[in-house]
């Protein structure tokens, strides 16, 4: 799967890029990770990127010009290169705290996708004619305010990635998580690992049992018990008897 990143701030990148899984799925080629600097798209000589907001107000707006002009060349490229197999251009998204929040329904949408071009805003927001020239598609990573889509983009890359068939370990282990198709409305399970006992805590004896269909029956209880807890809206609407 291709990622393009366009962004004020690539630098941001290469540190999470490197590390544990997604390094791993980078040097067995199953993801590629290209990061475009959108200012070298600016074009005077200051190399703006940025200006003062029509109408007044604080903050600072993208410009239009340097934002659709490196979208067009870096969609355009794979008309070019043959980066995907279909050499299509792909989804583009745009990270703002406007879009449709990301929820695993949506990853898993995005996973099945060849390629994603993710759009990183920053300051106070794009000029609206990025929206009407290039028809992305919006999304945000949570109701708060990041002070730009780049961190929402790696965690959008690092969601996505986990669901690439070989990017795991053990396949099965995505299907596994919390919000996954398979167990959407339940929480993950209570794990332990070695010392059987900690400063007099032990691991629950069921675990240290061997019988693995009650092994399996406590965990499923464990999910429920803890969703009823801490996550109570992801059982849907309870009888309140
Ligand atoms: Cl995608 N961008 C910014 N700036 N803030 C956010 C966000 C994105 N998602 C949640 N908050």
């Amino acid at each position: 799967m291709r990622f393009d990143v366009l962004t004020l701030f690539p630098d941001m990148f290469p540190g999470y890029l490197g590390q544990s899984l997604l390094k791993l799925a980078i040097q067995k080629g199953l993801v590629n990770v290209n990061l475009h600097n959108i200012r070298d798209w600016a074009t005077d000589k200051h190399k703006s990127v940025d200006d003062r907001p029509f109408g007044g107000g604080p903050g600072m707006v993208l410009k239009v010009g340097p934002v659709v002009e490196c979208v067009e060349a870096v969609q355009g490229e794979s008309e070019k290169q043959e980066t995907t197999s279909t050499g299509g251009r792909g989804r583009l998204i745009m990270l703002t705290p406007q879009g449709r929040r990301l929820d695993q329904p949506l990853v898993e949408e995005l996973a099945t996708e060849e390629r994603l071009t993710l759009l990183c805003g920053r300051y106070e927001g794009f000029d609206e004619r990025v929206r009407d020239i290039l028809e992305p598609d919006e999304i945000s990573v949570g109701d708060y305010v990041l002070n730009g889509g780049e961190v929402a983009a790696m965690v959008l890359i690092d969601t996505v990635i986990r669901l690439i068939p070989g990017v795991l370990g053990d396949e099965q282990s995505s299907q596994q998580d919390s919000f996954s198709a398979n167990r959407r409305h339940l929480l993950e399970f209570s794990q332990y690992t070695r010392p059987r006992e900690f400063r007099g805590h032990e691991v629950p004896e069921v675990l240290l049992s061997g019988d693995h269909e009650q092994i399996e029956a406590w965990r499923e209880q464990e999910s429920i018990r803890r969703t009823k807890r801490r996550r109570a809206d992801l059982l849907g609407p309870q009888d309140p008897s």
